[in-house]
């Protein structure tokens, strides 16, 4: 269980016995922290490796329960780190893999941190969640509201794809759709608030999804022992991640640092790449002017709705992370990341989500730079199903088969 709540940029210590939002000094995000020199030695990989459960809740000592059955869970985390075939484009890496995070409850990461969030509010007497989301959050909210016997309210942008409305709607959750971006759903959450009592659930303003996200982190080490026997316990050379309030990102960070601390690794990091997409690239963008903090990213427009964040609060964790690593940011247009989406299909055998196809079109453009070298442990990581973006991928001009026809066959590839 988490010893305290600690401000990201103050450093403000809040009550963590009580609900918590952000810092009320300078409203910046909090996070939790553990007794973790305590739980050195008795908290080690062995254990880990031995338990049962292969959800992210082995690694209870490290999340925000007392014990494991307090969990509201749906089976989250555990998902396969896939090595990519050399087949295509994917033969000049031979150490790509993976992490398919589309193996989750509601077919996304976003399961990950609802199940640490709402596993925490219900512990706290929470009845009413509310949150802003892109599309996979309110799934994901959506059904770990369910598990939980809580109220669910979510404000979409209008344009949200339709598998994310559907799905909130059949869990029961109120959904609101808004005519603006995420950022503008984000401000009628936190009025409703104010006004109604709700619990806003928003990335990072609420300090739990960031604890069920650092799983991803705590997995990888797991993952590669078992991917490449003989390699070790260690962290990949360089991770990819889709960023869009880029809490994955911090809390995989997060989790390094713990495993550190923990004794479990060394000082050695991955090198963190973040990946938008061109249309909305606010983090890029500040990572390339080099500031701490980003600007509201005017007109943002893509087709991977989880890469649809003008604005992060955030942000400067998600660049100290990257500029620590020795990492990079960089952009991919929306033609590319389809067509990334076509090429892991195709060659993998993996529905990706957009926000996949991103981050394996960055991994190509950064080899073609010569920035990264082609034979390093490379990790992508696809955050969700492909199936949640059916519509941006419907074929046309299907043949149509008349059965009933002698010579059906005759119009068929053999
Ligand atoms: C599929 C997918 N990938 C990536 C992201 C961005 O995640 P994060 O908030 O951790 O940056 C989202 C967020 O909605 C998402 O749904």
């Amino acid at each position: 269980m988490h010893t305290s709540l600690l401000c990201a940029n103050c450093g403000q210590v809040h009550d963590h016995h009580q609900l918590q939002n952000l810092c009320t000094a300078c409203q910046r995000p909090l996070v939790a922290r553990y007794d973790l020199a305590g739980l050195r030695g008795r908290f080690r990989p062995e254990v880990v490796r031995q338990r049962a459960d292969r959800s992210l809740w082995r690694f209870w000592e490290v999340l925000p329960v007392d014990s494991p059955d307090q969990a509201v869970s749906l089976g989250e985390g555990g998902t396969p780190l896939l090595p990519c075939l050399p087949r295509g484009p994917f033969t000049r890496f031979p150490r790509l893999s993976i992490k398919d995070e589309s193996f989750n409850p509601t077919a996304s990461f976003k399961a990950r941190g609802m199940a640490a969030a709402v596993t925490r509010a219900k512990a706290l007497g929470v009845s009413t969640i509310a949150l802003p989301s892109a599309g996979n959050a309110a799934g994901a909210a959506a059904y770990y509201a369910a598990r939980a016997g809580m109220r669910c309210i979510l404000f979409m942008p209008q344009d949200t794809p339709p598998a994310n409305i559907i799905e909130s709607v059949v869990a029961g959750a109120e959904v609101y759709l808004v005519n603006g971006l995420i950022s503008d759903c984000g401000k009628l959450v936190r009025q409703g608030c104010q006004r109604f009592g709700w619990f806003d659930l928003s990335t990072l303003k609420e300090p739990f999804r960031l604890e069920g996200k650092k799983t991803m982190g705590y997995e990888l080490p797991f993952d590669l022992e078992a991917l490449r026997p003989g390699g070790g316990f260690r962290l990949p050379d360089y991770i990819f991640y889709p960023a869009g309030g880029g809490t994955g990102l911090v809390g995989m960070w997060k989790a390094f640092d713990e495993m550190q601390q923990l004794g479990w690794i060394g000082s050695e990091r991955p090198r963190m790449v973040l990946v938008q997409a061109e249309g909305c690239a606010p983090i890029v963008k500040a990572f390339r002017e080099q500031t701490r903090h980003a600007e509201l990213f005017p007109n943002a427009a893509t087709v991977a709705s989880g890469l649809r964040v003008p604005v992060a609060v955030g942000d400067f964790l998600m660049l100290e992370a990257v500029r620590a690593s020795g990492g990079t940011a960089l952009t991919v247009t929306d033609a590319e990341l389809m067509e990334g989406v076509g090429e892991i299909a195709r060659h993998q055998g993996i529905y990706a989500c957009p926000e996949g196809g991103a981050v394996w079109k960055a991994a190509c453009h950064l080899h073609a730079t010569g920035w990264l070298p082609a034979d390093a442990e490379i990790v992508l990581f696809n955050t969700g199903s492909g199936l949640k973006y059916n519509h941006l991928s419907e074929p046309e001009g299907l043949p149509v088969l008349d059965h009933t026809a002698a010579d059906v066959l005759d119009r068929v590839r053999g």
